[in-house]
């Protein structure tokens, strides 16, 4: 037992209607990264905050360092070098970054004398890698650099057991290449990573050992040099399933969509940049790019929320190329562009409207349930419901308000909806954005259909998986500019990597 850092045993947490850990055993060895697995509600972040002092367990023993503890808040964890590194990190903006670091030390029971932290501070930027000016003020770094802090916070709370939770989504390649470094530093002198991921391909790139969830229990644990990903896919959802077995690459067809030297700008900022791009019909033009790069104001400005200073935008509609620019929003979609909201329940649906409601806003019916100003409901509830059993949308019925379906399903009742008015033009903005792997696989498969149909489709997203998964060709976008664009053969993933993060 000395040479683990954690040993849960039997760890059962309920939630009203859910039991998300059942019975869950788990071990970390001190040096190790020990990835855990599993999809979206699989129970990962339920068991970090317990080991975190977030939540408390209902059953279930803990050991830390080999002694049985009781953690009853993050400050307990802390005592015992447990620190789980937020998300967004929690920063005072005005502060430089060592008043950061070193905010709320005595609180956590440290007391170093003021002149001999900034020395150490720097210390630990200089061992670990950290790059990052400590005596700038905070609103000047940039978000990454942020995240960065919460390392150096860790390191001076003598934090020997770090979670990372679901971390890595919003990083660089290189960031995320420096955050291994990291890692691996601090598990080899005397530390304990816990790695939380649904991303199978991170398993291979970051751990030592790997422990899958399913469904709140515990379904393995492996070195990871002697499992492969299969075996991985097959515990995290009971079935195989390849992503190498979606289709790819019709013929593409004529230009549908056309954003001719399109510049916006925002409160004075030019945040998208002389944009040119052609979207051609049969094929799924992929943007990747970290999440601020003027993607969000392109997307606001394709469809019509937000006017560009420069530059048009053309779509061919009914058979002709028209010029869209100053076409209101609710032209543009009527017409025949369709869109795919990362925020889908404000953009998406209208959430106090029923499942029923929201599948009719967008869709046009059969004539029979249509004529003349006569709509005959009991049709259209029979074609909302055969639509719904279609597109697998789980819901108890048609008359629910759609704002209480899962995020999942919304995305479902979305495209659902888009996909049976059979676009010729999609725009897709972050559409598996926060959703479980099995919708995301149907979402994927979804879009690959209506590109195979012949829609012209604008897939904007930050996964690069996701990206590299869907794309026939694949543009590079980074501070409002377009840095490069690739057919699907010539894309390579550091190159793209490299585009996405490199300053002008
Ligand atoms: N605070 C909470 N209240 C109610 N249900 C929760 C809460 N946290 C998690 N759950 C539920 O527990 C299950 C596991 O969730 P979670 O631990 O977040 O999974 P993961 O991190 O693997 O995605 C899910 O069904 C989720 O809805
Ligand atoms: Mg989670």
């Amino acid at each position: 037992m000395n040479n683990l850092a954690i040993k849960a045993v039997g760890i059962t947490k309920r939630f009203p209607g859910v039991t998300a850990n059942d019975n869950v055993s788990f071990e970390l060895r001190v040096g190790e990264i020990h990835v855990l697995l599993g999809e979206n509600g699989a129970g990962k972040t339920t068991l970090m905050n317990i080991l975190a002092g977030l939540y408390s367990k209902d059953s279930g023993e803990i050991y830390v360092w080999g002694q049985k503890v009781e953690i009853k808040s993050p400050q307990d964890a802390l005592k015992l070098g447990i620190y789980l590194v937020p998300q967004t990190p929690k920063l005072v903006r005005s502060m430089t970054v060592l008043e950061n670091v070193v905010i709320g030390l005595k609180k956590a029971g440290i007391i170093l004398p003021t002149r001999k932290v900034r020395d150490l501070v720097e210390g630990l930027t200089k061992s670990y890698h950290i790059i990052v000016d400590i005596d700038a003020p905070v609103y000047r770094l940039s978000a990454s650099e942020q995240k960065r802090i919460e390392l150096l916070k860790a390191l001076i709370r003598h934090a020997r057991i770090l979670i990372f939770d679901e971390l890595t989504t919003s990083l660089s390649p290189s960031e995320k290449a420096d955050l291994l470094k990291f890692m691996r530093k601090f598990a080899r002198s005397g530390g304990a990573i816990i790695f939380v991921t649904h991303k199978m391909h991170e398993v291979f790139e970051v751990g030592d050992r790997v422990t899958v969830m399913r469904n709140g229990r515990v379904v393995g644990t492996f070195d990871v040099s002697e499992v492969t990903p299969d075996k991985l896919t097959e515990l995290m959802f009971g079935k195989s399933i390849k992503p190498e077995s979606i289709p790819r690459l019709t013929k593409p067809g004529d230009v549908m969509f056309r954003i001719d030297n399109l510049w916006v700008d925002l409160d004075g900022y030019k945040c998208v940049r002389g944009v040119s791009l052609d979207l051609h019909s049969g094929e799924i033009l992929g943007l990747a790019g970290v999440a601020g790069n003027g993607q969000k104001e392109l997307v606001e400005t394709i469809i019509g929320i937000r006017q560009p200073s420069k530059g048009k935008i053309y779509a061919k509609l009914n058979g002709k190329f028209v010029d869209i620019t100053d076409k209101p929003t609710i032209w543009r979609l009527k017409s025949g562009i369709s869109y795919i909201p990362e925020d889908r329940i404000r953009q998406g649906i209208i959430p106090d409207m029923t499942v029923m409601e929201n599948v009719i806003l967008g869709f046009r019916f059969s004539e029979d349930a249509i004529s003349g100003l006569l709509i005959n409901w009991s049709k259209i509830k029979a074609q909302v419901s055969e639509i719904i059993k279609k597109y697998e949308i789980a819901t108890p019925s048609a008359d629910v308000l759609a704002k209480y379906l899962s995020g999942g399903n919304i995305q479902k009742l979305i495209i659902a909806r888009e996909f049976e008015s059979k676009p010729t033009i999609l725009i897709a903005f972050n559409p598996t954005l926060g959703l479980d792997a099995s919708s995301t696989r149907y979402i994927w498969e979804m879009l690959i259909e209506m590109r195979n149909k012949g829609a012209a489709i604008l897939l904007i997203s930050e996964d690069l998986d996701e990206i590299l998964s869907l794309s026939d060709r694949i543009a590079v976008i980074s501070e409002g500019e377009i840095r490069g664009i690739f057919s699907r053969e010539e894309a390579r993933l550091d190159d793209i990597g490299r585009l996405m993060v490199r300053a002008k």
